[in-house]
């Protein structure tokens, strides 16, 4: 038993966080965001219907949670009030009793997309004006929710701008969702309340510790917790890393396990593997237990879920990367140096895959032998214990295997 979970994403984003959240969720009281912006595209499936979260936190389709975000997480605005009307569609209950937003958080600006679009090509960011809204906050020119949504000083800086009529309507109706977060993140912590923060993108996506420059533009890791919601290191109690059975990767930058073959086609196929929020194709690869362990340190990892075991049904030949040839060498390390990342070749071990489909499995003992042995391998690699494992996209098809990392 925990009393609070952080939900990390442990290779480039899409590992399944929305869902796992979804999942510890019910039995949770509070979730919080404390990092990045829409960029994310957090997928839930419950209740037969299917939704995508960008700004708000995964606990929303669950009655009676506390949703927070935090300052950590960029905003913008038109994305997320446009996302509250549509949970709202869907019979949805949201309003300030459910979720809060940080005053302290800033807005992302149309003069940030449009920079964005101009500038993040490079990269392949997901043109959401993510970079250039953090960019504003560090340079200390940048417009905090507080500010945004007090008339006179959004006025006097943005007045003669032209989105400046349509975002003063926008002002308005987030202007009750705004709150202290960092006070009542840790009245409820405090309290005894169980607390899930929700990381968005990937460790490998992280400003600091990443494949820099083709990274996000904030801190992912499980550290970002206390900057991004205003808490002390002492009050996360436990890190669950969410980690796909495989790897993928959106935009540009090395990867060094990527699959350009008919294994990398029928993966993307079989997982679905198109963006949640750009609906771009996934860049597929096989496992890479140094990125596994790399982020397991950055985090400080307890334990893993391995997601989308499913997907790899009826791949015959299955490759997990536990080293990499460089200049004649085997590194065992991961680097974020990209100029020797980007020239690394993978030293893979190959498993035997199994043809029986797992997503109706409710209980491991039934998954082919070869599953089993592919699951004990990836564990011993990675050096840390899976609690959870997810055999599909829905609720139901979770199972747990270590309940002392729950709820
Ligand atoms: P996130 O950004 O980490 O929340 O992940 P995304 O939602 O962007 O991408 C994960 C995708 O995989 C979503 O479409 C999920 O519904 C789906 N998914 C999550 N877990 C599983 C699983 O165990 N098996 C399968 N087949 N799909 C899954
Ligand atoms: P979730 O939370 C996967 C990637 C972009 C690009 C780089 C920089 O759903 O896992 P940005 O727009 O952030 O400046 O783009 O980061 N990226 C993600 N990839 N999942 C995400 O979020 C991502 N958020 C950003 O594709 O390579
Ligand atoms: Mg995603």
């Amino acid at each position: 038993m925990v009393a609070n979970i952080a939900v990390i994403g442990m290779q480039w984003g899409d590992e399944g966080k929305g869902k796992i959240i979804d999942f510890l969720a019910e039995k949770a009281e509070v979730v919080a965001r404390f990092n990045g912006g829409n960029n994310a595209g957090h997928t839930i499936n419950a209740g037969g219907r299917k939704i995508i979260l960008h700004t708000i936190p995964s606990g929303i389709l669950h009655s009676k949670k506390l949703n927070i975000v935090g300052s950590g997480v960029v905003v913008d605005p038109k994305v997320v009030l446009d996302e509250i009307s549509k949970l709202r569609k869907e019979k949805i209950k949201v309003g300030p009793e459910n979720l809060v937003i940080s005053e302290d958080a800033h807005i992302v600006l149309p003069i940030h997309i449009e920079e964005d679009k101009k500038t993040g090509g490079k990269i392949g960011t997901t043109g959401r004006g993510i970079g250039p809204a953090y960019t504003d906050k560090i340079a200390r020119i940048g417009i905090k929710a507080r500010d945004f949504c007090n008339r006179d000083i959004f006025k006097k800086r943005f007045g003669d701008e032209q989105f400046y009529d349509e975002y003063e309507e926008y002002a308005s109706s987030l202007r009750e969702f705004l709150a202290n977060t960092s006070l009542i993140i840790n009245e409820q912590i405090d309290s005894g309340k169980k607390v899930l923060f929700e990381g968005a993108q990937g460790t490998l996506l992280d400003i600091d510790h990443g494949t820099y420059p083709y990274v996000t533009s904030s801190n992912t890791i499980a550290g970002g917790v206390c900057t991004g919601l205003g808490i002390g290191p002492k009050k996360i109690n436990s890190v669950m890393g969410v980690i796909k059975a495989y790897t993928t990767r959106v935009g540009a930058g090395p990867f060094p396990t990527e699959i350009f073959d008919s294994y990398g086609e029928k993966i993307q196929k079989r997982g679905n593997e198109f963006g949640a929020t750009t609906g771009r194709a996934r860049r597929i690869g096989w496992f890479d237990a140094l990125v596994g362990r790399y982020s397991a340190r950055l985090n400080g990892t307890d334990s893993f879920a391995i997601t989308k075991l499913d997907v790899l049904s009826t791949v015959d030949k299955i490759k997990i990367c536990v080293g990499y040839n460089y200049k004649g060498s085997v590194i065992t390390e991961f680097t974020n140096d990209i100029s020797v990342l980007g020239k690394c070749t993978p030293v893979y071990e190959e498993m035997d895959g199994w043809w029986e489909e797992l997503s109706k499995v409710k209980n491991l003992d039934r998954i082919p032998e070869n599953a089993k042995k592919y699951l004990k391998r990836v564990q011993e690699l990675l050096g840390t214990p899976i609690s959870i494992v997810s055999l599909g996209p829905d609720r139901e098809q979770t199972i747990v295997l270590k309940k002392e990392f729950l709820f």
